[in-house]
């Protein structure tokens, strides 16, 4: 009962102000019942979807929305990795920053020729998640002393949460292309996802191969 409440006052929300007032009034009346059933049918058929939405135009809105998202992310990205690479201790992490730098560029071109072939404007909208990313990093870099292996440990740690920011971003629009039956798209798409990937191989490698034991015998000291 409570549902169907709800989703009345759901689809009063369009209605002009006196229909809400009506659809609110009518609400409490027990005394039609088999009224009420026959609205509430009608009701659970709109839920279905076919009638009320256009799902296909909704999911290609979504994923413009997220290329938007991911978009803002890229570039404030190859905003933060020159000061991350500048920061780094390890000259194989120095480099690995250096050399995802000119992948993201890369990548950001990728993301430019998709909103071409979806025929949209390439726009950037705020991702505030990539934002408190960065910041953890530039936090990361302030709480270390510089020259230490620690400090690595820390870029490490926040360069990862970056790439899988990213990759759970591709990821999706990958299967949302997929989806929408852009093929092209999705191909294209998942050539970053795949750098996304390696990449945060690498820094477990990094972490791994050295960086965090140097680091631990640096706490010994
Ligand atoms: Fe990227
Ligand atoms: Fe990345």
């Amino acid at each position: 009962m409570a549902k169907n409440t709800r989703s009345a006052s759901k689809t009063a929300t369009k209605k002009s102000a006196p229909a809400k007032a009506a659809a609110k009034k009518a609400a409490p009346a027990k005394a039609a019942p088999k009224k009420a059933a026959a609205a509430s049918n009608s009701r659970s058929a709109n839920r279905g979807g076919a009638a009320s939405f256009d799902e296909a135009s909704l999911l290609r809105e979504l994923f413009i929305e997220e290329l938007r998202d991911i978009y803002w992310a890229e570039k404030h990205l190859t905003k933060a990795l020159p000061k991350l690479r500048k920061a780094a201790t390890n000259p194989e992490l120095a480099n690995a920053f250096e050399t995802h730098l000119a992948q993201t560029e890369e990548q950001i071109g990728r993301v430019e020729e998709v909103f071409e072939m979806m025929g949209e404007a390439a726009r950037a909208k705020k991702c505030e998640a990539m934002e408190g990313l960065v910041q953890e990093a530039q936090q990361g870099i302030e709480d270390t002393p510089k020259g230490s292996n620690v400090r690595d440990a820390a870029l490490i740690i926040c360069a990862q949460k970056v790439e899988h920011y990213e990759i759970a971003a591709y990821g999706s629009l990958v299967q949302l292309a997929k989806t929408l039956g852009e093929n092209e798209v999705a191909t294209l798409l998942a050539e970053t996802l795949e750098e996304e990937k390696q990449t945060d191989e690498l820094l477990t490698e990094l972490a791994v191969s050295g960086i965090n034991i140097s680091a631990s015998q640096e706490s010994e000291d």
